[in-house]
């Protein structure tokens, strides 16, 4: 899509399309401008069907108080702790098909990675993770055909993943209320701000944003910079050579392979950006996915440069929306990366394969990623 983007930039960077019924903007101090100004630029949305009301739909000031509880559970230590749990399950995940010298990145790893370390992050006991994977991929699911019946259906699965997995962390959280753990949910219980606290629903929630926002998108991270490794051996090289790049590594890939191409927003009062009058009301749907390659902002966008200074791409959003989930995010991609580079020798893009991209236009991501190496 970036070509795409790249005409869009220069022809029309705000532009109303009449057939969805909103408004595009494409370049980086447009989208910037609008994450920077929530009070023009809401988050909240009409309640659809399924839709709770979590912080990435709240705006101040409630959504400064949740987001400064949920921050006191989520903090850099918690996530850091995490270290060691995410090195030895890439391993665990990575041994299983070392020997093969073949293996889809997508449903091998990148897929399993994020969902077992949120679940363990949650409290999920060891004995329901499958049931409890299965519940999560129902949650991120696109439908493959787009007809309606599929699309219909898929629905349909969404919601029923929705109501049983809301059962499920229902029963975990009497459990956690009464004897809490060493565990987030036993931690957003007892956080507490100038006397509130979060209720039960709140948590929960919460609890499938985490799932919803943070699956999908990790596994995208790291596909996405997998497949930047086969397209430059070169690079896989360097990196093995010298690991501490990997984390600018990982950077410059999510400006790169966004794995969410824009966010959404809706305006308070009629304003003008871009020279175009946009009014109360409507939606405005920003391409961080292009911003990310505006030649205003990035010297050579289209080249990827490991050791881009400054990295300011708008991949997890920018302002107070700011993704919750960051450290986490670079975290897994970080350990996976580097494991990958140790365990695999020459990985390439098996010769058979064929991209299929995933066909929601605001995921940016592979539905498998076939590769071979040596071990
Ligand atoms: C918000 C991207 C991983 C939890 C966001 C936003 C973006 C984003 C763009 C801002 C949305 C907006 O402004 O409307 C990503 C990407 C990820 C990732 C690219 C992986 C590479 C995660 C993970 C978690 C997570 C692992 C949790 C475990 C959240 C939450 C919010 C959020 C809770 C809402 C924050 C708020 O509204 O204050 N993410 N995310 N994300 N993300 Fe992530």
């Amino acid at each position: 899509p970036f070509s795409i983007y790249e005409r869009l930039r220069q022809t029309t960077p705000v532009r109303y399309d009449e057939t969805r019924g909103c408004w595009d903007i494409f370049r980086y101090e447009d989208v910037h401008r609008i994450l920077k100004d929530p009070a023009t630029f809401s988050s909240k949305r009409s309640l659809e069907r399924g839709n709770t009301v979590t912080i990435l739909t709240m705006d101040p000031p409630r959504h400064s108080q949740m987001r400064a509880l949920v921050n006191k559970a989520f903090t850099p230590k918690m996530v850091n702790d995490l270290a060691p749990r995410i090195e030895s399950i890439t391993s665990e995940l990575l041994a299983a098909v070392q020997g093969k010298g073949q293996m889809d990145m997508v449903h091998d790893l990148a897929t399993p990675l994020p969902v077992i370390i949120i679940a363990e992050l949650l409290g999920v006991p060891a004995e329901d993770r499958q049931l409890f994977k299965e519940w999560s991929d129902a949650l991120v699911k696109g439908s493959a055909d787009s007809s309606a019946e599929a699309f219909e259906r898929v629905m349909m699965e969404k919601d029923k993943a929705t109501k049983e997995l809301g059962a499920y962390f229902a029963k975990i959280i009497g459990q956690r209320r009464s004897q809490p753990k060493d565990d987030l949910i036993s931690v957003l219980l007892s956080a507490e701000i100038e006397g509130e606290k979060l209720s039960d629903e709140e948590i929960l929630g919460f609890s499938i944003l985490l799932l919803a926002a943070g699956n999908e998108t990790t596994t995208n991270l790291i596909t996405n910079s997998v497949r930047r490794l086969t397209e430059d051996l070169a690079l896989q090289q360097q990196l093995r050579n010298d690991p501490t790049q990997i984390k600018n590594f990982i950077e410059e890939a999510l400006r790169f392979y966004p794995p969410i191409q824009a966010v959404s927003r809706i305006a308070t009062e009629d304003i003008q950006i871009g020279g175009k009058q946009i009014m109360a009301g409507e939606q405005v749907v920003n391409w961080v996915a292009s911003a990310n390659r505006d030649e205003a902002q990035f010297t050579d966008p289209n080249t990827f440069i490991i050791d881009r200074k400054p990295n300011n791409h708008l991949s997890f959003g920018f302002g107070i929306h700011f993704c919750l989930g960051a450290p986490l995010a670079r975290l897994e991609g970080l350990h996976a990366i580097r494991a990958i580079l140790e365990r695999l020798q020459d990985i390439q893009l098996a010769p058979e394969a064929n991209l299929e991209f995933i066909e929601s236009p605001f995921v940016y991501g592979v539905k498998a990623f076939p590769i071979t190496f040596k071990a």
